[in-house]
């Protein structure tokens, strides 16, 4: 293993090079804090370091913690602290500055070979994890994008069996028999539910891939909420659900995808209607709060159970799903509500109580007021 030693005093430095070239260490060996760093921050740089307490240029804790800040997210160094103090508060001081070990001046040959030597048994794994990590990222990304060709290329021949089976139904081919019209609304039916799950899937392994693209521009988040609300009412009216909306009269820019933004609010609303009961109420809500705009689809539905509600989020999840006739979802509306609202570095999160109903709020950022004037301005 290659091994940074940084130690001043020449007889340790000198003592601890010695011992570790023994064990079959390659080692690099500085004699103040800033040399170390200029070791650490190199190309190639040890995975193991020794660090002086007390050192000058940088000391050992200070080292360590900027080793700690600057250096995430590269392979992990292991930080043994070398000191004199002995007392207790000194050395969780060194802990807490990122330090993984410590051993105590004048120190043991045979404590540091074991210390070391733990060391490296924590890197040779933390290596592999890293490397496993690595490979499971990848197959992960692969299965996305594998997920999106797929789905895409669905999309086609259902858009043309749909067509042409509308057609049909619609008595252009000649005229149909009560039966064979049942059974060609039937599959008519089923093919939008098809198109619908791919459409899901599609945007769900877009999202995961990485690949969705949120085409911005500047909204009045309050309109298009009413507009989302508008294109319920039907629905909602059909299942007396009384279905309201309130938002501030002055106008809230945001900067983002309409369509997008408008794909979340659906999926919410959708959400709380298949889950609300006849006679029941459906409230939206968008509040200006500060530097973002705080929005919420409340209902007074079945709700959620408690247990369940960490995991509402994750795809393919659905709860209380009965067999037979009715409302089938895809379990992958709030995965892509997640999504959605993430690209748009927004958060989305849900309260719920069984039998009271739900609560699914989301935010996004407001835009820059000074932004906004210049627009105004022209
Ligand atoms: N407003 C709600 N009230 C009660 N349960 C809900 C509500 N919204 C979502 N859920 C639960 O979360 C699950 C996942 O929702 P979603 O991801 O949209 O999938 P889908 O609607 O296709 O089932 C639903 O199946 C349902 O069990
Ligand atoms: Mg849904």
């Amino acid at each position: 293993m290659k091994i940074l030693i940084a130690e001043d005093d020449s007889i340790s430095n000198r003592l601890l090079q010695k011992s570790l070239e023994k064990w079959n260490h390659e080692v690099i060996s500085v004699k103040n804090g800033t040399d170390a760093w200029r070791v650490i921050s190199s190309q190639d740089s040890p995975q193991m370091a020794v660090l002086d307490w007390m050192m000058p240029g940088m000391d050992g804790v200070t080292l360590c913690k900027k080793i700690r800040k600057e250096t995430e997210g590269q392979k992990t160094k292991y930080i043994i602290l070398l000191t004199a103090k002995g007392n207790k508060d000194d050395i969780v001081k060194g802990f807490e500055a990122g330090a993984d070990d410590y051993i105590t001046k004048p120190f043991n040959a045979q404590e540091l070979k074991a210390r070391v030597e733990a060391g490296c048994r924590i890197i040779t794994l933390q290596n592999k994890l890293s490397e496993h990590i690595e490979k499971l990222k990848e197959l992960d990304h692969l299965k996305s994008e594998f997920l999106a060709t797929v789905s895409h290329e669905l999309r086609t021949p259902l858009a043309v069996t749909r067509e042409a089976v509308s057609l049909c139904v619609d008595g252009v081919a000649g005229d149909l028999t009560d039966m064979q019209n049942e059974f060609l609304t039937d599959a008519l039916s089923n093919i939008d539910r098809l198109s619908r799950l791919i459409d899901d899937l599609l945007d769900t392994s877009k999202i995961e891939a990485g690949q969705v693209v949120v085409q911005k521009t500047d909204i009045n988040i309050c309109t298009l909420a009413q507009k989302a609300v508008k294109g319920f009412a039907r629905i909602a009216k059909d299942k007396r659900i009384e279905l309201t909306i309130s938002t501030p009269h002055t106008p809230i820019i945001i900067s983002a995808d309409e369509g997008r933004i408008e794909q979340v609010f659906s999926n919410l609303l959708s959400n709380a209607i298949n889950h609300t009961n006849e006679g029941g109420e459906i409230s939206v809500t968008v509040r200006d709060n500060g530097e973002y705009v705080l929005c919420s689809v409340k209902d007074t539905g079945v709700g959620i159970d408690k247990e369940n509600i960490p995991k509402l989020f994750n795809k393919f999840q659905q709860f209380g799903r009965k067999n037979g006739p009715g409302y089938r979802g895809t379990g992958l509306g709030l995965a892509i509500v997640k999504g959605l609202v993430e690209k748009h570095n927004g958060s989305v999160w849900a309260e719920s109580e069984k039998g009271k109903g739900s609560v699914f709020y989301f935010t996004l950022q407001k835009k820059h007021k000074r932004n906004v004037l210049l627009l105004s301005a022209g």
